[in-house]
């Protein structure tokens, strides 16, 4: 049980929430591509907690800070992941850390987090800089040739290269391909995760519309891609029986796993963690630095404090190539924090109550659903001046960042399921963010408005950029 009681508490029923039909409840009012905007002016309009319905599904929303941290403290126990998640996940046969519970979340977080603890991020420093010199490469080509990069989409490459080297040793190299890659095939099931949450009744499980039957095509797709990569590293530890002592990667790690009854990993949760890695690892990360770009192509102040910085911490270096230099890059650290701040990749949080308990001073009925909407509390919170202007320097000495993690905006979540993946998302953006200011000047393409899109994660929409080479004058040391 929570440890959180009050005497005034506040059950389901007393909520306010909007209306809905009968049956479908609020599903038709939540268009999934745009679910956290419908989510958050609800909270506006009647504060926090409040209720929703989809079909038969009830579910309170909370947008405090106290509830929130309370809720990511008391997993996995008091609190799982919401059902209908974990239902949908297994019927596509992602079976990895991300959806599991109990017991079974315990000891794959364990593998987890050896695999992705700093030290084992450290020496990936220098094939991580290999990678970021091939986008280099890239967007230099489309800044001589005057052609418009496709931000999100190179991003996607970038990061879905990065993960199979960190999570199984392989090089995809997709960044120098052209053509249908795999991240098309992870796009459409994230795509269909999100679809699927919104719907008031699982009609794929009684007939198959175009969309499921392309969401099978890229699962067999994703899962072919998954199998190669743990046979590889199958055969990799055969040929190098040092790899069962100390493994290098993540499939490593799970592969010459043992826990202590001598019990191994299944096939099926290998397998499972290899799409969770590519899933995580991919979206979260390439979105970040897409509405880093964004941020700095509406604030061109920013763009060239950033640029200073990088000039005066890289000398005649092109990349980021000295991981002691990280602790200079405060500038972009801080437009790292501003932009998860008002574009954070998880701006909702779904979870359900394991047991009857009190969420604050919230009386829960073990399976009710409850939606966290992490971005609301720091644009409508009081810690932060002006909420919805994009200022870095918030977050600069004196700022939020001397007061501690735990405030909001928390863009990693919190407690003991805070994102395993940080570390190395950290080093990706500081690598990526680094190389862009040293070598581009960046704007937008053309008019059309950048917009929010939902697809579990949250993505910019018509994200065109114009990449200009800096010049030789311009990457003077200021
Ligand atoms: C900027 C990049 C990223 C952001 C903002 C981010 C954000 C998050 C958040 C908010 C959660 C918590 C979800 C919850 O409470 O249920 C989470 C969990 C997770 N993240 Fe990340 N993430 C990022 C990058 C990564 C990367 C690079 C990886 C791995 C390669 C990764 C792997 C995971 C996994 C496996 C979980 C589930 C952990 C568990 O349930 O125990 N993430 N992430």
């Amino acid at each position: 049980m929570s440890s959180v009681e009050d005497n005034k508490s506040l059950e389901f029923k007393d909520l306010p929430g909007p209306r809905g039909l009968p049956w479908l409840g609020n599903a038709l009012q939540l268009d999934p591509a745009r679910m956290q905007e419908v989510i958050e002016n609800w909270a506006d309009q009647y504060g926090t907690p409040y209720r929703i319905q989809i079909g038969s599904r009830k579910a309170v929303v909370i947008a405090d800070a106290d509830m929130a941290r309370q809720a990511f403290r008391e997993r996995p126990d008091t609190f799982r992941r919401y059902r209908p998640l974990e239902a949908i996940a297994q019927e596509m046969n992602i079976l990895g850390l991300f959806p599991a519970e109990g017991d079974d979340w315990r000891r794959q977080r364990r593998a987890w987090m050896q695999a992705l603890n700093f030290h084992q991020v450290k020496p990936f420093f220098a094939s991580l800089t290999e990678t970021t010199e091939r986008l280099r490469k890239r967007w230099q080509k489309a800044a001589i040739n005057g052609e418009p990069v496709d931000v999100q989409a190179d991003l996607m490459r970038y990061t879905v290269d990065v993960t199979t080297q960190f999570a199984f040793g392989h090089d995809s190299n997709t960044l120098e391909q052209d053509g249908d890659v795999i991240q098309q095939h992870l796009g459409k099931v994230f795509h269909m995760i999100n679809r699927r949450l919104a719907m008031p009744i699982p009609y794929w499980r009684w007939f198959k519309l175009p969309s499921d039957r392309d969401l099978e095509k890229s699962l067999l797709a994703v899962r072919e891609f998954a199998h190669e990569m743990i046979e590889r590293s199958r055969q990799r530890i055969a040929a190098n029986p040092e790899l069962a002592k100390h493994p290098t990667n993540l499939i490593e790690a799970l592969l010459v796993s043992r826990d202590e009854d001598g019990s191994t990993y299944s096939d099926d949760e290998i397998y499972g963690n290899a799409i969770v890695a590519l899933l995580a690892g991919e979206d979260t990360t390439a979105n970040t630095i897409a509405w880093m770009i964004h941020m700095l192509t509406l604030h061109p102040g920013a763009q060239q404090r950033m640029q200073q910085e990088i000039d005066q911490a890289l000398g005649g270096n092109l990349l980021w190539q000295q991981l002691e230099d990280a602790d200079r890059l405060t500038y972009i650290d801080a437009v790292t924090n501003e932009t998860l701040r008002l574009k954070p990749v998880a701006p909702l949080i779904f979870l359900c109550a394991n047991e009857d308990t009190m969420l604050g001073n919230l009386r829960l009925k073990e399976g009710t659903n409850v939606i966290m909407a992490l971005r609301h509390l720091s644009t409508r919170s009081e810690e932060f001046s002006d909420p919805d202007a994009f200022d870095p320097d918030r977050w600069l000495q004196g700022g939020k960042q001397q007061r501690g993690e735990n405030l909001p905006p928390m863009p990693f979540g919190g407690g003991p399921r805070m994102c395993p993946g940080r570390n190395l998302a950290q080093m990706e953006i500081k690598s990526v963010m680094a190389m862009l200011a040293r070598n581009f000047q960046v704007e937008a393409w053309d008019e059309q408005p950048v917009t929010e899109k939902f697809s579990f994660t949250l993505m910019p929409k018509n994200l065109r950029a114009r990449f200009s080479p800096r010049s030789h004058e311009q990457r003077r040391v200021a």
